[in-house]
């Protein structure tokens, strides 16, 4: 076995400095928010591990069944060299992928890249053992920031599962998307994770499951800040809150402070006012159109070869090439 390789590109000054600046820039906001990056400590990438597996969260297993019946054809179609997996968390559902392109013969490298150094270290280990040929090099980065650090040339299969790229608002995504674009190279190959616009009350339970798991993640959130800061947030004084705006087709999740309230945080320097009810905006999760997603793939250089959905029509899979 190759033992597994990890770049870090996020150390912990980076680290720390690119978290001040979004809680300076998010806290002194009107209307405060907090970017969904910062979910993904251990134990947030614990807590969203065990999201997937809920019985209201139907996105993972949604996917995991596309890539089952489809697996094939992306390897087939691109035949790739290197897997690049963004956000990659666990990397369990890209293990159809790793099967299907070792299986065709041509993957020589999987690249996974994630935020989170614990999720991203487990990985690696648990992939390169069971995956005896195959180079596996780890980066933890941040895909916004990192993509031109990627090991190995181009052209690359990027796969960006899990329907991360719906937690940016529409100019950041795509922003996102023409970055992708650039790092898969030309002939280079985009697997894209999407759910879709279904209706409320399934899209909600999504978010505000019955065990409380989404609600426990969301409040992780402030328990980073206490840690990586020194802040002083009561976590237990927040309520999680999931909504749907129908007008911008997404599920925003917030905390909502259940008292008047001032929090000290030391490391960026500020005492932060919150009203009775007032709520932080911690995560955007975009649901599409399947006509939009190809609109948006073909506005950041994208060619849609294939699209694929779950039977029950709740998510899609799309193959694109990077046209020239
Ligand atoms: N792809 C996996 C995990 C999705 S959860 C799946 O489909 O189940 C989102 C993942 O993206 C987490 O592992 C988180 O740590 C990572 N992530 C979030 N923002 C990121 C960023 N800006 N750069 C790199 N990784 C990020
Ligand atoms: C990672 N991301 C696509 C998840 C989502 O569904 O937006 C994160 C998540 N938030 C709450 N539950 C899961």
């Amino acid at each position: 076995m190759n033992p597994p390789t990890v770049d870090v590109h996020l150390d912990a000054d980076y680290f720390a400095e690119a978290l001040r600046a979004d809680v300076r820039e998010g806290l002194a906001a009107s209307a405060k928010f907090l970017p969904p990056k910062w979910f993904y400590d251990a134990a947030g990438s614990e807590l969203f591990e065990a999201i997937t597996g809920l019985p209201e969260y139907y996105p993972t297993r949604a996917e995991r069944e596309i890539l089952a019946a489809h697996a094939d054809d992306v390897a087939r179609t691109t035949g790739a060299h290197t897997l690049v997996e963004l956000g990659s968390g666990s990397s369990e559902k890209t293990r159809l992928l790793l099967d299907a392109l070792t299986a065709y013969g041509t993957l020589r490298q999987f690249v996974p890249l994630d935020v989170s150094e614990s999720a991203l270290r487990e990985a690696t280990r648990r992939i390169a053992g069971d995956y005896r040929n195959l180079m596996v090099h780890g980066v933890v980065g941040d895909f916004t920031e990192h993509l031109d650090l990627l090991p190995g040339g181009t052209p690359r299969l990027i796969a960006f599962l899990g329907g991360t790229v719906g937690n940016f608002m529409p100019p950041e995504r795509a922003k996102l998307l023409a970055m992708i674009r650039d790092a898969c190279g030309s002939d280079g190959w985009l697997l894209l994770g999407t759910d879709l616009i279904k209706d409320p009350a399934t899209l909600l339970a999504a978010y505000d499951d019955a065990a409380g798991v989404t609600a426990r993640f969301n409040r992780n959130l402030l328990q980073v800040l206490n840690r990586e800061l020194g802040a002083d947030f009561d976590v237990d004084a927040f309520e999680h809150v999931a909504a749907w705006d129908e007008d911008n087709a997404w599920i925003e999740m917030r905390l909502r402070a259940m008292r008047r309230m001032t929090v000290r945080i030391p490391l960026v320097d500020m005492d932060v006012h919150l009203a009775d009810g007032e709520q932080i905006r911690t995560e955007i999760s975009a649901k599409f159109r399947p006509e939009q997603i190809m609109t948006e793939l073909t506005d950041s250089g994208f060619d849609t070869r294939h699209s694929w959905t779950d039977d029950l029509g709740r998510y899609v899979v799309t193959l694109a090439r990077a046209c020239d």
